[in-house]
């Protein structure tokens, strides 16, 4: 994330005439193999959305009628059909956002187990009202790096709203689920790939 386009949560919210969105990346901890051999170490959720962009859960929160956090449960209950609670220590990082005018985009993360988060891609499709509309699908970052640059790296040359790129690579960073060497390999062969 550009830092100088980031501000603080409280900063954020004196501002006057801007919109507000919160998003999470809700991620655990797995014992899962790919192939029965590549360890897929981490589960982290991300979604395609309606207009054909992966982006995070969560939306638009009114902070003159509820907490961005109470918000960002509302969205999350919308979106992925468990209203997952989130607090302030959730929180990571308030930026204006690059791409949409007067809309700062708060975002979180939530660290959960493997079990509530399989339960939450069940949800998603059973219980969740936005699914099939403006959620085509949860879908699972992969961590890994197969040949040919198979994995993050073409995950990473997909298409993205906003600055939800940056917020994945800095999670990934912040939570330590890839070293930054990983890191910069994945971005580099994803930069070769859009060529
Ligand atoms: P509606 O219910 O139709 O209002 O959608 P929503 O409330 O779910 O809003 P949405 O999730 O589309 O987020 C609102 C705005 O935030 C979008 O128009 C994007 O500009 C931006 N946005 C969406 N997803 C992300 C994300 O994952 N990260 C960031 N930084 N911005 C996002
Ligand atoms: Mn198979
Ligand atoms: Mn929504
Ligand atoms: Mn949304
Ligand atoms: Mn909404
Ligand atoms: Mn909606």
């Amino acid at each position: 994330i550009a830092e100088r386009y980031c501000i603080t949560r409280e900063d954020a919210l004196t501002r006057e005439g801007y919109r507000h969105a919160g998003h999470i990346m809700l991620y655990g901890d797995s014992s899962a193999k790919l192939f029965g051999k590549i360890p897929i170490k981490h589960i982290v959720l991300m979604q395609m959305r309606f207009d054909g962009l992966l982006g995070f859960p969560g939306g638009l929160v009114n902070p003159s009628k509820e907490t961005l956090e109470a918000g960002l449960s509302r969205e999350l209950h919308e979106e992925v059909g468990v209203a997952v609670p989130v607090g302030v220590d959730n929180h990571v990082s308030s930026c204006l956002s690059p791409s949409s005018p007067r809309l700062i985009t708060h975002f979180y993360i939530k660290k959960m187990t493997e079990s509530e988060l399989k339960e939450i891609e069940r949800a998603a499709v059973t219980a969740a009202t936005d699914h099939g509309l403006e959620v085509l699908g949860m879908v699972r970052v992969p961590l890994y790096f197969l040949k040919n640059g198979g994995g993050l790296p073409y995950f990473l040359s997909h298409s993205f709203i906003s600055n939800s790129r940056a917020q994945l690579l800095s999670a990934l960073q912040h939570c330590r689920l890839l070293s930054q060497g990983e890191l910069e390999k994945a971005v580099r062969q994803a930069e070769q790939m859009r060529r």
